[in-house]
Protein backbone atom coordinates (compact mmCIF):
# COMPACT_ATOMS: atom_id res chain seq x y z
CA UNK A 1 0.00 0.00 0.00
CA UNK A 2 3.10 2.23 0.44
CA UNK A 3 4.53 2.18 -2.64
CA UNK A 4 0.97 2.71 -4.56
CA UNK A 5 0.28 5.90 -6.22
CA UNK A 6 -3.01 7.28 -4.67
CA UNK A 7 -3.27 10.60 -5.78
CA UNK A 8 -5.95 10.66 -8.42
CA UNK A 9 -7.52 7.79 -7.83
CA UNK A 10 -10.97 6.66 -7.16
CA UNK A 11 -11.57 4.82 -3.84
CA UNK A 12 -14.21 2.60 -2.26
CA UNK A 13 -13.65 3.64 1.66
CA UNK A 14 -15.62 3.01 4.85
CA UNK A 15 -16.01 5.71 7.22
CA UNK A 16 -16.02 5.22 10.93
CA UNK A 17 -19.91 5.00 11.87
CA UNK A 18 -21.14 4.52 8.43
CA UNK A 19 -22.88 1.84 7.00
CA UNK A 20 -22.55 2.50 3.51
CA UNK A 21 -20.02 2.98 1.25
CA UNK A 22 -18.76 6.10 0.07
CA UNK A 23 -16.72 6.52 -3.03
CA UNK A 24 -13.69 9.23 -2.25
CA UNK A 25 -10.65 10.71 -4.94
CA UNK A 26 -7.71 10.54 -3.03
CA UNK A 27 -6.02 13.88 -3.50
CA UNK A 28 -2.75 13.43 -1.62
CA UNK A 29 -0.45 10.55 -1.04
CA UNK A 30 -0.01 8.78 1.93
CA UNK A 31 1.69 10.90 5.13
CA UNK A 32 4.07 9.36 7.33
CA UNK A 33 1.71 8.07 9.31
CA UNK A 34 -0.61 6.47 6.42
CA UNK A 35 -2.88 9.40 6.50
CA UNK A 36 -4.34 10.48 2.81
CA UNK A 37 -6.68 13.95 2.16
CA UNK A 38 -9.92 12.33 -0.09
CA UNK A 39 -12.35 14.29 -1.23
CA UNK A 40 -16.16 12.38 -1.11
CA UNK A 41 -18.20 11.94 -3.64
CA UNK A 42 -21.67 12.94 -4.25
CA UNK A 43 -24.74 11.73 -5.69
CA UNK A 44 -25.05 14.72 -8.90
CA UNK A 45 -27.64 17.75 -7.73
CA UNK A 46 -26.93 16.96 -4.15
CA UNK A 47 -24.97 20.70 -4.53
CA UNK A 48 -24.49 22.75 -6.92
CA UNK A 49 -22.17 25.65 -5.54
CA UNK A 50 -19.56 26.60 -7.40
CA UNK A 51 -17.05 24.60 -5.01
CA UNK A 52 -18.94 21.32 -6.70
CA UNK A 53 -17.21 20.00 -9.50
CA UNK A 54 -19.27 16.99 -11.84
CA UNK A 55 -17.31 14.00 -12.48
CA UNK A 56 -16.58 13.64 -16.10
CA UNK A 57 -19.00 10.93 -18.00
CA UNK A 58 -17.99 7.47 -18.35
CA UNK A 59 -15.55 7.27 -14.64
CA UNK A 60 -18.57 6.78 -12.42
CA UNK A 61 -21.89 4.78 -13.12
CA UNK A 62 -23.93 7.72 -11.64
CA UNK A 63 -23.76 11.16 -12.57
CA UNK A 64 -21.51 12.34 -9.26
CA UNK A 65 -20.20 15.28 -8.27
CA UNK A 66 -17.56 16.73 -6.02
CA UNK A 67 -17.19 19.23 -3.16
CA UNK A 68 -14.19 20.55 -3.16
CA UNK A 69 -14.93 22.38 0.82
CA UNK A 70 -15.67 18.62 1.80
CA UNK A 71 -12.34 17.42 2.17
CA UNK A 72 -11.63 14.76 4.85
CA UNK A 73 -8.36 13.04 6.63
CA UNK A 74 -8.37 9.45 6.21
CA UNK A 75 -6.16 6.62 7.23
CA UNK A 76 -5.84 4.55 4.72
CA UNK A 77 -7.04 1.60 6.17
CA UNK A 78 -10.71 3.11 5.46
CA UNK A 79 -9.95 2.12 1.77
CA UNK A 80 -12.11 -1.08 0.54
CA UNK A 81 -10.73 -1.21 -3.22
CA UNK A 82 -9.45 0.94 -5.87
CA UNK A 83 -12.43 1.63 -8.16
CA UNK A 84 -10.57 4.09 -10.94
CA UNK A 85 -8.66 6.75 -11.50
CA UNK A 86 -9.40 10.50 -13.38
CA UNK A 87 -7.57 12.19 -15.87
CA UNK A 88 -4.72 14.49 -14.38
CA UNK A 89 -6.28 17.24 -16.26
CA UNK A 90 -9.34 16.55 -14.23
CA UNK A 91 -7.27 16.38 -10.98
CA UNK A 92 -5.59 19.40 -11.86
CA UNK A 93 -8.46 21.26 -12.33
CA UNK A 94 -9.60 19.89 -8.81
CA UNK A 95 -6.48 20.83 -7.51
CA UNK A 96 -6.78 24.63 -8.86
CA UNK A 97 -9.91 24.96 -7.17
CA UNK A 98 -9.16 24.08 -3.83
CA UNK A 99 -6.18 26.22 -4.06
CA UNK A 100 -7.92 29.24 -5.40
CA UNK A 101 -10.57 28.35 -2.86
CA UNK A 102 -7.92 28.75 -0.08
CA UNK A 103 -6.41 31.85 -1.47
CA UNK A 104 -10.05 33.49 -0.80
CA UNK A 105 -9.97 32.56 2.49
CA UNK A 106 -6.07 34.12 2.80
CA UNK A 107 -7.28 37.22 1.09
CA UNK A 108 -10.15 37.59 3.25
CA UNK A 109 -8.66 37.00 6.51
CA UNK A 110 -5.30 39.14 5.80
CA UNK A 111 -6.01 41.77 3.07
CA UNK A 112 -9.73 42.20 3.44
CA UNK A 113 -9.62 42.33 7.66
CA UNK A 114 -7.06 45.02 7.40
CA UNK A 115 -9.11 47.49 4.70
CA UNK A 116 -12.05 47.56 7.14
CA UNK A 117 -9.90 49.51 9.66
CA UNK A 118 -12.06 52.29 10.89
CA UNK A 119 -10.97 56.16 10.02
CA UNK A 120 -9.46 58.08 12.42
CA UNK A 121 -9.70 61.73 10.78
CA UNK A 122 -5.75 62.60 11.25
CA UNK A 123 -4.10 59.75 12.74
CA UNK A 124 -5.77 57.43 9.66
CA UNK A 125 -3.50 57.42 6.70
CA UNK A 126 -5.11 59.01 3.37
CA UNK A 127 -2.58 57.88 0.81
CA UNK A 128 -2.86 59.59 -2.59
CA UNK A 129 -3.22 55.90 -4.63
CA UNK A 130 -2.91 52.85 -3.56
CA UNK A 131 -3.32 49.41 -5.59
CA UNK A 132 -7.33 48.44 -5.41
CA UNK A 133 -7.62 44.37 -5.93
CA UNK A 134 -9.66 41.89 -4.36
CA UNK A 135 -9.03 38.04 -4.24
CA UNK A 136 -9.99 37.86 -7.74
CA UNK A 137 -6.32 39.39 -8.58
CA UNK A 138 -4.62 37.28 -5.70
CA UNK A 139 -6.48 34.09 -7.43
CA UNK A 140 -5.29 34.82 -10.71
CA UNK A 141 -1.58 35.40 -9.93
CA UNK A 142 -1.59 31.93 -8.42
CA UNK A 143 -3.35 30.56 -11.23
CA UNK A 144 -0.61 31.78 -13.71
CA UNK A 145 2.39 31.03 -11.04
CA UNK A 146 0.99 26.90 -11.23
CA UNK A 147 0.82 27.46 -15.08
CA UNK A 148 4.67 27.97 -14.26
CA UNK A 149 4.74 29.38 -17.50
CA UNK A 150 6.95 32.23 -15.79
CA UNK A 151 7.33 34.68 -19.30
CA UNK A 152 5.12 36.42 -21.17
CA UNK A 153 2.15 33.92 -22.27
CA UNK A 154 -1.43 33.31 -22.91
CA UNK A 155 -1.92 35.58 -19.94
CA UNK A 156 0.13 38.53 -21.86
CA UNK A 157 -1.84 37.81 -25.26
CA UNK A 158 -5.15 38.00 -23.52
CA UNK A 159 -4.46 41.29 -21.73
CA UNK A 160 -2.84 43.05 -24.99
CA UNK A 161 -5.92 41.77 -26.49
CA UNK A 162 -7.92 43.13 -23.47
CA UNK A 163 -6.75 46.68 -23.42
CA UNK A 164 -6.64 46.85 -27.14
CA UNK A 165 -10.05 46.00 -27.31
CA UNK A 166 -10.67 48.60 -24.39
CA UNK A 167 -8.96 51.29 -26.34
CA UNK A 168 -10.27 50.45 -29.75
CA UNK A 169 -6.97 50.27 -31.38
CA UNK A 170 -5.60 47.75 -33.35
CA UNK A 171 -2.47 46.43 -31.36
CA UNK A 172 -1.10 46.69 -27.61
CA UNK A 173 2.21 45.17 -26.93
CA UNK A 174 2.74 44.50 -22.65
CA UNK A 175 6.12 45.42 -21.33
CA UNK A 176 7.50 45.11 -17.65
CA UNK A 177 6.72 48.87 -17.44
CA UNK A 178 6.00 52.51 -18.55
CA UNK A 179 9.12 53.35 -18.60
CA UNK A 180 10.06 50.32 -21.03
CA UNK A 181 6.84 51.54 -23.00
CA UNK A 182 8.12 55.04 -23.34
CA UNK A 183 11.72 53.73 -24.07
CA UNK A 184 9.99 51.48 -27.04
CA UNK A 185 7.63 53.67 -28.32
CA UNK A 186 10.23 56.73 -28.87
CA UNK A 187 13.04 53.96 -30.30
CA UNK A 188 10.79 52.54 -32.56
CA UNK A 189 10.28 55.60 -34.01
CA UNK A 190 14.28 55.86 -34.90
CA UNK A 191 13.85 52.14 -36.50
CA UNK A 192 15.69 51.94 -39.74
CA UNK A 193 12.28 50.31 -40.97
CA UNK A 194 10.40 53.77 -41.01
CA UNK A 195 12.92 54.78 -43.73
CA UNK A 196 12.97 58.68 -44.23
CA UNK A 197 10.33 59.07 -41.83
CA UNK A 198 12.77 57.91 -38.76
CA UNK A 199 13.56 60.54 -35.98
CA UNK A 200 17.52 61.24 -36.31
CA UNK A 201 20.15 62.13 -33.87
CA UNK A 202 19.82 66.25 -33.27
CA UNK A 203 15.96 65.80 -34.34
CA UNK A 204 14.10 68.07 -32.12
CA UNK A 205 11.23 66.54 -29.69
CA UNK A 206 8.70 68.88 -28.55
CA UNK A 207 7.67 67.73 -24.84
CA UNK A 208 7.39 69.27 -21.31
CA UNK A 209 9.26 70.31 -18.62
CA UNK A 210 6.50 69.48 -16.28
CA UNK A 211 6.22 65.85 -16.21
CA UNK A 212 7.52 62.35 -15.32
CA UNK A 213 11.79 62.04 -16.73
CA UNK A 214 11.17 58.80 -18.55
CA UNK A 215 8.99 60.53 -21.13
CA UNK A 216 11.79 62.24 -22.09
CA UNK A 217 14.79 59.48 -21.09
CA UNK A 218 15.05 58.16 -24.25
CA UNK A 219 15.36 61.19 -26.39
CA UNK A 220 18.34 62.53 -24.93
CA UNK A 221 20.02 59.33 -24.43
CA UNK A 222 19.46 58.53 -28.25
CA UNK A 223 20.90 61.87 -29.33
CA UNK A 224 17.71 63.82 -30.22
CA UNK A 225 17.01 67.34 -28.64
CA UNK A 226 13.59 67.59 -26.14
CA UNK A 227 12.41 71.12 -26.94
CA UNK A 228 10.91 72.04 -23.76
CA UNK A 229 7.27 74.04 -24.69
CA UNK A 230 5.65 75.44 -21.10
CA UNK A 231 1.94 74.17 -20.26
CA UNK A 232 -0.76 76.07 -19.66
CA UNK A 233 -3.31 76.25 -16.34
CA UNK A 234 -5.51 75.25 -14.92
CA UNK A 235 -4.52 72.51 -17.68
CA UNK A 236 -1.27 71.51 -16.76
CA UNK A 237 -0.35 70.21 -20.23
CA UNK A 238 0.60 71.64 -23.41
CA UNK A 239 -1.85 73.66 -25.60
CA UNK A 240 -3.42 70.52 -27.12
CA UNK A 241 -5.28 73.11 -29.85
CA UNK A 242 -2.15 73.30 -30.90
CA UNK A 243 -1.16 69.07 -31.41
CA UNK A 244 -4.35 68.12 -33.66
CA UNK A 245 -4.02 65.62 -35.90
CA UNK A 246 -3.75 67.93 -38.75
CA UNK A 247 -1.03 69.57 -37.23
CA UNK A 248 1.49 66.85 -37.18
CA UNK A 249 0.33 65.93 -40.53
CA UNK A 250 0.98 69.14 -41.77
CA UNK A 251 4.04 69.18 -40.21
CA UNK A 252 5.22 65.71 -40.64
CA UNK A 253 5.10 65.19 -36.90
CA UNK A 254 5.51 61.80 -35.06
CA UNK A 255 2.95 62.15 -32.23
CA UNK A 256 3.81 59.91 -28.95
CA UNK A 257 1.51 59.79 -26.52
CA UNK A 258 2.56 58.81 -22.98
CA UNK A 259 -0.99 58.15 -21.33
CA UNK A 260 0.35 56.64 -18.35
CA UNK A 261 -1.52 58.87 -16.13
CA UNK A 262 -4.34 59.20 -18.02
CA UNK A 263 -5.84 55.76 -18.58
CA UNK A 264 -9.61 55.43 -19.72
CA UNK A 265 -9.52 59.70 -20.31
CA UNK A 266 -11.50 61.00 -23.16
CA UNK A 267 -11.12 63.85 -26.03
CA UNK A 268 -14.31 64.86 -27.92
CA UNK A 269 -12.93 64.23 -31.37
CA UNK A 270 -14.46 64.94 -34.81
CA UNK A 271 -17.99 64.58 -32.67
CA UNK A 272 -16.65 61.40 -31.16
CA UNK A 273 -15.54 60.54 -28.10
CA UNK A 274 -12.18 58.90 -28.16
CA UNK A 275 -9.88 57.70 -25.73
CA UNK A 276 -6.16 59.45 -25.27
CA UNK A 277 -3.86 57.17 -26.42
CA UNK A 278 -5.32 56.53 -29.14
CA UNK A 279 -4.78 60.38 -31.63
CA UNK A 280 -1.32 59.46 -31.73
CA UNK A 281 1.15 57.08 -33.83
CA UNK A 282 1.96 55.46 -30.63
CA UNK A 283 1.24 55.29 -26.96
CA UNK A 284 2.03 54.03 -23.74
CA UNK A 285 0.74 53.41 -20.03
CA UNK A 286 2.12 52.20 -16.94
CA UNK A 287 0.43 49.63 -14.13
CA UNK A 288 2.97 50.74 -11.45
CA UNK A 289 0.13 50.60 -8.28
CA UNK A 290 -0.35 54.26 -8.15
CA UNK A 291 -2.12 54.55 -11.77
CA UNK A 292 -5.14 53.46 -12.97
CA UNK A 293 -4.41 49.39 -13.09
CA UNK A 294 -2.05 47.81 -11.76
CA UNK A 295 0.15 44.84 -12.12
CA UNK A 296 2.85 45.62 -9.54
CA UNK A 297 5.43 46.33 -12.50
CA UNK A 298 4.10 46.92 -16.07
CA UNK A 299 3.24 48.88 -18.82
CA UNK A 300 2.10 48.59 -22.21
CA UNK A 301 2.98 50.20 -26.29
CA UNK A 302 -0.13 51.18 -28.22
CA UNK A 303 -0.33 52.00 -31.86
CA UNK A 304 -2.93 51.19 -34.70
CA UNK A 305 0.18 50.77 -37.25
CA UNK A 306 0.87 47.64 -37.90
CA UNK A 307 4.92 48.22 -38.76
CA UNK A 308 5.04 50.18 -35.73
CA UNK A 309 3.97 47.15 -33.88
CA UNK A 310 6.52 45.31 -35.25
CA UNK A 311 9.02 47.04 -34.54
CA UNK A 312 8.08 47.64 -30.97
CA UNK A 313 7.94 44.00 -30.34
CA UNK A 314 11.39 43.77 -32.19
CA UNK A 315 12.45 45.83 -29.79
CA UNK A 316 10.71 44.78 -26.66
CA UNK A 317 12.43 41.18 -27.47
CA UNK A 318 15.90 41.56 -27.95
CA UNK A 319 15.59 43.28 -31.16
CA UNK A 320 15.29 39.99 -32.89
CA UNK A 321 13.07 39.89 -36.22
CA UNK A 322 11.67 37.01 -35.49
CA UNK A 323 8.24 37.65 -33.83
CA UNK A 324 7.31 33.93 -32.71
CA UNK A 325 5.97 33.94 -29.35
CA UNK A 326 7.59 32.69 -25.87
CA UNK A 327 8.26 29.52 -26.73
CA UNK A 328 6.95 29.31 -29.77
CA UNK A 329 8.71 28.44 -32.96
CA UNK A 330 8.52 28.79 -36.74
CA UNK A 331 5.00 30.81 -36.45
CA UNK A 332 6.51 32.20 -40.62
CA UNK A 333 6.80 28.90 -41.27
CA UNK A 334 10.01 29.30 -43.22
CA UNK A 335 12.53 29.68 -40.04
CA UNK A 336 15.48 28.28 -41.94
CA UNK A 337 14.63 30.05 -45.27
CA UNK A 338 15.56 33.56 -44.71
CA UNK A 339 18.26 35.69 -46.46
CA UNK A 340 18.71 38.78 -44.23
CA UNK A 341 21.81 41.04 -43.64
CA UNK A 342 24.79 39.45 -44.90
CA UNK A 343 24.25 36.46 -43.04
CA UNK A 344 24.69 32.48 -44.56
CA UNK A 345 20.91 31.94 -46.00
CA UNK A 346 18.86 29.92 -43.67
CA UNK A 347 20.08 31.36 -40.60
CA UNK A 348 17.61 30.10 -37.89
CA UNK A 349 15.02 33.05 -37.75
CA UNK A 350 14.69 32.90 -34.10
CA UNK A 351 18.17 34.74 -34.00
CA UNK A 352 18.50 37.18 -36.48
CA UNK A 353 18.50 40.70 -35.17
CA UNK A 354 16.97 43.65 -36.87
CA UNK A 355 17.81 45.94 -34.22
CA UNK A 356 19.52 46.94 -31.66
CA UNK A 357 16.88 45.62 -28.82
CA UNK A 358 16.42 44.90 -25.36
CA UNK A 359 14.17 42.24 -23.54
CA UNK A 360 11.51 44.66 -21.85
CA UNK A 361 8.96 41.80 -21.45
CA UNK A 362 6.54 41.35 -18.43
CA UNK A 363 5.46 38.25 -17.22
CA UNK A 364 2.41 36.31 -17.08
CA UNK A 365 1.82 36.42 -13.46
CA UNK A 366 2.04 40.40 -13.91
CA UNK A 367 -0.35 40.13 -16.82
CA UNK A 368 -3.07 38.06 -15.00
CA UNK A 369 -3.22 40.42 -12.41
CA UNK A 370 -3.62 43.23 -15.17
CA UNK A 371 -6.50 41.08 -16.95
CA UNK A 372 -8.78 41.12 -14.00
CA UNK A 373 -7.44 44.65 -13.19
CA UNK A 374 -8.98 45.58 -17.14
CA UNK A 375 -12.21 44.39 -15.77
CA UNK A 376 -12.74 46.80 -13.01
CA UNK A 377 -11.12 49.90 -15.00
CA UNK A 378 -14.32 51.39 -15.98
CA UNK A 379 -15.63 51.06 -12.12
CA UNK A 380 -12.04 52.50 -11.35
CA UNK A 381 -12.64 55.97 -13.47
CA UNK A 382 -16.08 56.11 -12.49
CA UNK A 383 -14.65 56.27 -8.65
CA UNK A 384 -12.13 58.86 -9.57
CA UNK A 385 -14.13 61.35 -11.43
CA UNK A 386 -16.68 61.02 -8.70
CA UNK A 387 -13.42 61.23 -6.02
CA UNK A 388 -12.34 64.51 -8.70
CA UNK A 389 -15.64 66.25 -8.13
CA UNK A 390 -16.23 65.95 -4.79
CA UNK A 391 -13.00 67.53 -4.01
CA UNK A 392 -13.98 69.91 -6.37
CA UNK A 393 -16.95 70.87 -4.50
CA UNK A 394 -15.82 71.12 -1.38
CA UNK A 395 -12.96 73.27 -2.56
CA UNK A 396 -14.71 75.62 -5.03
CA UNK A 397 -14.83 78.48 -2.84
CA UNK A 398 -10.81 78.31 -2.54
CA UNK A 399 -10.59 79.97 -5.46
CA UNK A 400 -8.82 82.98 -4.26
CA UNK A 401 -6.31 80.66 -2.42
CA UNK A 402 -5.54 78.37 -5.50
CA UNK A 403 -5.88 77.69 -9.03
CA UNK A 404 -8.22 74.74 -9.49
CA UNK A 405 -8.15 71.88 -11.64
CA UNK A 406 -10.45 72.09 -14.74
CA UNK A 407 -10.93 69.65 -17.60
CA UNK A 408 -9.12 70.70 -20.70
CA UNK A 409 -11.98 71.84 -23.18
CA UNK A 410 -13.65 68.91 -24.87
CA UNK A 411 -11.94 66.20 -22.24
CA UNK A 412 -13.25 63.99 -20.08
CA UNK A 413 -10.18 62.87 -18.15
CA UNK A 414 -9.89 59.98 -15.89
CA UNK A 415 -7.92 61.58 -13.35
CA UNK A 416 -4.65 61.10 -11.85
CA UNK A 417 -4.82 63.37 -8.74
CA UNK A 418 -6.35 66.78 -7.66
CA UNK A 419 -3.72 69.35 -8.67
CA UNK A 420 -3.82 72.58 -6.65
CA UNK A 421 -1.39 75.80 -7.25
CA UNK A 422 -1.31 78.22 -5.09
CA UNK A 423 -1.99 81.85 -6.18
CA UNK A 424 0.54 84.58 -6.54
CA UNK A 425 1.03 86.33 -2.75
CA UNK A 426 -0.92 83.94 -0.77
CA UNK A 427 -0.08 84.33 2.78
CA UNK A 428 1.85 80.78 3.40
CA UNK A 429 4.21 78.71 1.12
CA UNK A 430 3.54 75.31 -0.94
CA UNK A 431 6.05 73.91 1.50
CA UNK A 432 4.10 75.11 4.85
CA UNK A 433 0.48 73.69 3.33
CA UNK A 434 2.26 70.30 2.12
CA UNK A 435 3.48 70.00 6.09
CA UNK A 436 0.18 70.76 6.95
CA UNK A 437 -1.61 67.88 5.27
CA UNK A 438 0.78 65.18 5.24
CA UNK A 439 1.24 65.94 8.93
CA UNK A 440 -2.49 64.86 9.07
CA UNK A 441 -1.89 61.94 7.63
CA UNK A 442 -2.69 63.17 4.06
CA UNK A 443 -0.43 62.13 1.52
CA UNK A 444 0.42 65.13 -1.00
CA UNK A 445 2.49 64.69 -4.43
CA UNK A 446 4.59 67.07 -6.57
CA UNK A 447 3.75 67.08 -10.47
CA UNK A 448 6.71 64.78 -10.58
CA UNK A 449 9.85 66.70 -11.41
CA UNK A 450 8.18 69.87 -11.39
CA UNK A 451 10.72 71.77 -14.22
CA UNK A 452 12.76 68.90 -15.69
CA UNK A 453 15.72 71.12 -16.62
CA UNK A 454 16.39 72.52 -12.94
CA UNK A 455 17.33 68.39 -11.77
CA UNK A 456 20.59 67.31 -11.11
CA UNK A 457 20.05 65.03 -14.05
CA UNK A 458 20.74 68.38 -16.18
CA UNK A 459 23.68 70.04 -14.78
CA UNK A 460 26.17 69.12 -18.17
CA UNK A 461 23.33 70.20 -20.24
CA UNK A 462 22.29 72.92 -18.69
CA UNK A 463 26.06 74.45 -17.87
CA UNK A 464 27.13 73.61 -20.74
CA UNK A 465 23.47 75.04 -22.95
CA UNK A 466 23.65 72.04 -25.14
CA UNK A 467 21.55 68.86 -25.62
CA UNK A 468 17.96 70.74 -25.41
CA UNK A 469 15.84 74.04 -25.93
CA UNK A 470 12.86 75.65 -24.71
CA UNK A 471 10.11 77.51 -26.95
CA UNK A 472 9.35 80.65 -25.73
CA UNK A 473 9.39 80.82 -21.53
CA UNK A 474 8.74 77.81 -19.11
CA UNK A 475 6.65 80.37 -16.53
CA UNK A 476 3.66 78.12 -15.98
CA UNK A 477 6.33 75.22 -15.66
CA UNK A 478 8.36 77.30 -12.71
CA UNK A 479 5.06 78.20 -11.17
CA UNK A 480 4.46 74.80 -10.90
CA UNK A 481 7.92 73.33 -9.46
CA UNK A 482 7.60 76.37 -7.04
CA UNK A 483 3.16 76.34 -6.18
CA UNK A 484 1.77 73.14 -7.20
CA UNK A 485 0.73 69.80 -5.32
CA UNK A 486 -1.34 67.47 -5.68
CA UNK A 487 -3.78 65.02 -3.65
CA UNK A 488 -5.20 61.99 -4.48
CA UNK A 489 -8.52 60.58 -5.89
CA UNK A 490 -7.99 56.93 -6.54
CA UNK A 491 -10.67 54.95 -6.07
CA UNK A 492 -9.95 53.67 -2.58
CA UNK A 493 -10.74 56.97 -0.86
CA UNK A 494 -13.95 56.83 0.40
CA UNK A 495 -16.22 60.17 1.25
CA UNK A 496 -15.30 60.46 4.71
CA UNK A 497 -11.59 60.66 3.35
CA UNK A 498 -12.26 62.95 1.13
CA UNK A 499 -14.53 65.58 3.05
CA UNK A 500 -11.82 65.06 5.82
CA UNK A 501 -9.32 66.22 3.29
CA UNK A 502 -11.20 69.26 2.30
CA UNK A 503 -12.00 70.27 6.27
CA UNK A 504 -8.23 70.07 6.18
CA UNK A 505 -7.35 72.41 3.71
CA UNK A 506 -9.62 74.87 4.57
CA UNK A 507 -8.59 74.73 8.43
CA UNK A 508 -5.07 75.71 7.18
CA UNK A 509 -4.77 78.96 8.52
CA UNK A 510 -8.69 79.82 8.29
CA UNK A 511 -8.25 79.83 4.92
CA UNK A 512 -11.96 79.72 4.39
C1 LIG B 1 3.66 60.34 -17.16
C2 LIG B 1 4.45 59.12 -16.75
N1 LIG B 1 5.17 58.50 -17.68
C3 LIG B 1 5.89 57.39 -17.37
C4 LIG B 1 5.89 56.88 -16.10
C5 LIG B 1 6.75 55.68 -15.79
O1 LIG B 1 6.01 54.54 -15.49
P1 LIG B 1 6.70 53.34 -14.69
O2 LIG B 1 6.79 53.78 -13.27
O3 LIG B 1 5.76 52.18 -14.87
O4 LIG B 1 8.03 53.10 -15.28
C6 LIG B 1 5.16 57.50 -15.10
C7 LIG B 1 5.17 56.95 -13.75
O5 LIG B 1 4.47 57.36 -12.84
C8 LIG B 1 4.41 58.66 -15.43
O6 LIG B 1 3.70 59.30 -14.50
Amino acid sequence: MTNMKHIGKLFKISLPGKTADKIALAISELDNNGYIEFLLILPHKTKTHNKVIPIPHGILKTESVLDITNKQILNCSVINKEIGEVESSFLEKVLRKIISNYTACYYNSVHASGKKAEFIPGKSKIPYAGRIFDEKEIIELVNSSLDFWLTAGKYANKFEKKLADFLGVKYCSLTNSGSSANLLAFMALTSHKLGDKRIKKGDEILTVAAGFPTTITPVIQFGAVPVFVDVTLPYYNIDCTKLKEEFCKKHNLWLIEDNCDALGSKYLHNKKWKYTGTFGHIATSSFYPPHHITMGEGGAVYTNDPLLKLIVESLRDWGRDCWCTSGHDNTCSKRFKWQMGDLPYGYDHKYIYSHFGYNLKATDMQAAIGCIQLEKLPDFIKARQRNWKLLKEGLHDLSETFILPEPTPSSDPSWFGFMLTLKDNTSFTRDEIVKHLESNGIQTRMLFAGNIIKHPCFDEMRKNKTGYRIAGDLINTDKIMNNTFWIGVYPGLERNRIEFIIETIKKFRCID
